[in-house]
Order: structure tokens, then C-alpha cells, then sequence
């Protein structure tokens, strides 16, 4: 067998192939003729975030039978064009769950506690203790766009700070709902009532654009919008102007339309904290969703067995 491990992996991931007697693994370090030319005889790939798996790609990939996603999203691979070449894509929507979730509260809490302020207040010798004056958690309403692995992570984290919970998830089932304390609520609803909205769907035709126009001017006057999901999911444009006019009072972005987005108009904002997709960017995270893809890949190669942990 023949794994092409496109991007940068941990030393435990390797392993996982290395230990299988005869199987090559080719690490991005070692690719030096392109990704094209060395996927012409591989049995299978593995990225991360930054390849694009496109049609093209594939077609150089002629016996490629699985293509593994260490992470949750797969839109950068095209999961019809490996499926019509009968290639099956893995992901691992556990595995980084925690590290999501646990941004996302962080980014909460910076935001209703103006953390980016403060501290670029102090790097500057600044003492700006009156006009930083915060709001808590506690008492405020947290809508769940999204009760998968990560939703509910968040969910759970929440909880301890004494917010309200409500969420919205067509697949999710009453039952895992009132086990996690959560009020299923309309999608309308869940706009309506939130103080804090926070969104871990995937990005598909229906949720792309969701937080729009439309579907802000039904929200709460000062709610704040947390995205560590897809950039996709936001109308820039609708964002920006409900910042301008006070609507939105705060939002914090992980992710972006474009990444890195290009001289952003989000940057002039005070109330907006931007971080460079690092959600699922911490060690535990990384080592797990590594390890686990591997896993995964392996156990198909040798056992024609499809795994989604
Ligand atoms: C994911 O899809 O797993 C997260 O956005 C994190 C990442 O892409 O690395």
C-alpha cells in the first residue's frame, strides 16, 4: 500500500501506517514532484485543510481508493467527484470537538469582557478601566446552531456558566437535546432569543449565508455572533453594517470566506475578535484528529471498513 500524507501530521499518525509491514508512506516533506504525480500510484490520501482535493486531482489519482480529512470539514474535497470515481472520504468529527468548543467559550468570554481592548490598552500603557466595563455569561441566552459533536461540546461548557440554552439542529433527536439541557427551538426562534448565537453546522446549500440580511434583523439588539464553523455561513456584508449600527454588538470570527481573508473590513472594528482558524488548532487536538484518521484509513485498506469517529 501507498499513503500520501499531503500535509503536515504528527510523528503517531506516521506510525499508525509505518507499523503495517511493506506499506510506503510519503510524508509532504517528501514530495517533490507534486501532489498530482505522486498520487499516480498511491492507495490512498490524507490531508488537512489547506489541499484542495478537486476533480482534477483525483483524475491523477487512479487507484486511489479512500481519501482521509484529519478534521470535521470536507469542503475542501469533492466528496461527488471522489464518489462518482468510487473513492470513500473519511473525516473525524470527534476528534477536535473539545478544542472547538472550548474556542468558542473562550471567544465568549472576550467578547463580553472586551479582552482584546484591555489588553492592547495595557501593551500601550493605557489604564482604561472605566470603558471596560463587561456583561457575564450567566442569565444570557446561548443559541446552538448545530447540536453535532462540537454543538453539544459547547453546550456542555455553557451549561457551567449558568446560561440559557436553546439550540437548533433538524438531525439532532428530542432525547440527546434534554440530555444536554438544550431547548429545541424553530431556527427563527433560536435567531430571536439568542444574547450570544454561536454556529457548528457544516456548510451546505442550506446554511450557507444563514446569518444574513434577513435573518439578523430578527435577532436581539446587541446579540453577539460567534463563528468557529465556516465563513460561508456569514453575508460579510449584512454582518458588517449590523456592527456599524450597533445591532450586533460584538462578534468574534475563526474562519473566513476567504483564508487568510484580504485587508478585511472586519479589522476596523473594536467589538470584532479575529482569530486565523486555529479552533481546532491545539496539541490534543491535532494528535487525535492524526491518529484517528489514520486509524480509520488503515481499517479500510485492510478491512474494507468505513469509520467516521
Ligand atoms: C475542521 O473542519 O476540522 C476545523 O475547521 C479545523 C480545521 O479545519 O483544521
Amino acid at each position: 500500500m501507498k499513503i500520501v500524507l499531503a500535509e503536515k501530521v504528527s510523528p503517531a499518525t506516521l506510525a499508525v501506517f509505518q507499523q503495517e509491514p511493506g506499506w510506503v508512506v510519503v510524508t509532504h516533506d517528501q514530495i517533490k514532484n507534486g501532489l498530482a504525480a505522486e498520487l499516480a500510484d498511491a492507495d490512498a490520501l490524507v490531508v488537512r485543510s489547506a489541499v484542495q482535493v478537486d476533480d482534477a486531482l483525483l483524475e491523477s489519482a487512479p487507484k486511489v481508493r479512500v481519501i482521509g480529512r484529519a478534521g470535521v470539514g470536507v469542503d475542501n474535497i469533492d466528496a461527488d467527484a471522489a464518489t462518482r470515481r468510487g473513492m470513500v472520504v473519511m473525516n473525524t468529527p470527534g476528534a477536535n470537538a473539545v478544542a472547538v468548543a472550548e474556542l468558542t467559550i473562550g471567544l465568549m468570554l472576550a467578547l463580553g469582557r472586551q479582552l482584546p481592548k484591555a489588553n492592547i490598552g495595557m501593551h500601550a500603557g493605557k489604564w482604561e478601566k472605566k470603558s471596560l466595563n463587561g456583561s457575564e455569561l450567566r442569565g444570557k441566552t446561548l443559541g446552538i446552531l448545530g447540536l453535532g459533536r462540537v454543538g453539544l461540546e459547547v453546550a456542555k461548557r455553557a451549561r457551567v456558566f449558568g446560561m440559557e440554552l436553546i439550540g437548533h439542529d433538524p438531525y439532532v433527536s428530542a432525547a440527546v437535546a434534554r440530555e444536554a439541557a438544550i431547548k429545541l427551538v424553530s431556527v427563527e426562534d433560536l435567531f430571536k432569543e439568542a444574547d450570544y448565537l454561536t454556529l457548528h453546522v457544516g456548510l451546505t446549500p442550506q446554511t450557507a449565508g444563514i446569518i444574513n440580511e434577513a435573518s439578523i434583523a430578527t435577532m436581539k439588539k446587541g446579540v453577539r455572533i460567534v463563528n468557529c464553523a465556516r465563513g460561508e455561513l456569514i453575508i460579510d456584508e449584512a454582518l458588517l453594517e449590523a456592527l456599524k449600527s450597533d445591532k450586533v454588538a460584538g462578534a468574534a470570527l475563526d474562519v473566513f470566506r476567504e483564508e487568510p481573508p484580504k485587508d478585511s473590513p472586519f479589522t476596523s472594528f473594536e467589538n470584532v475578535i479575529l482569530t486565523p482558524h486555529i479552533a481546532g488548532s491545539t496539541a490534543e487536538a491535532q494528535e487525535a484528529v492524526g491518529i484517528q484518521i489514520a486509524m480509520q484509513v488503515r481499517e479500510y485498506l485492510k478491512h474494507g471498513v468505513v469509520q467516521n469517529a
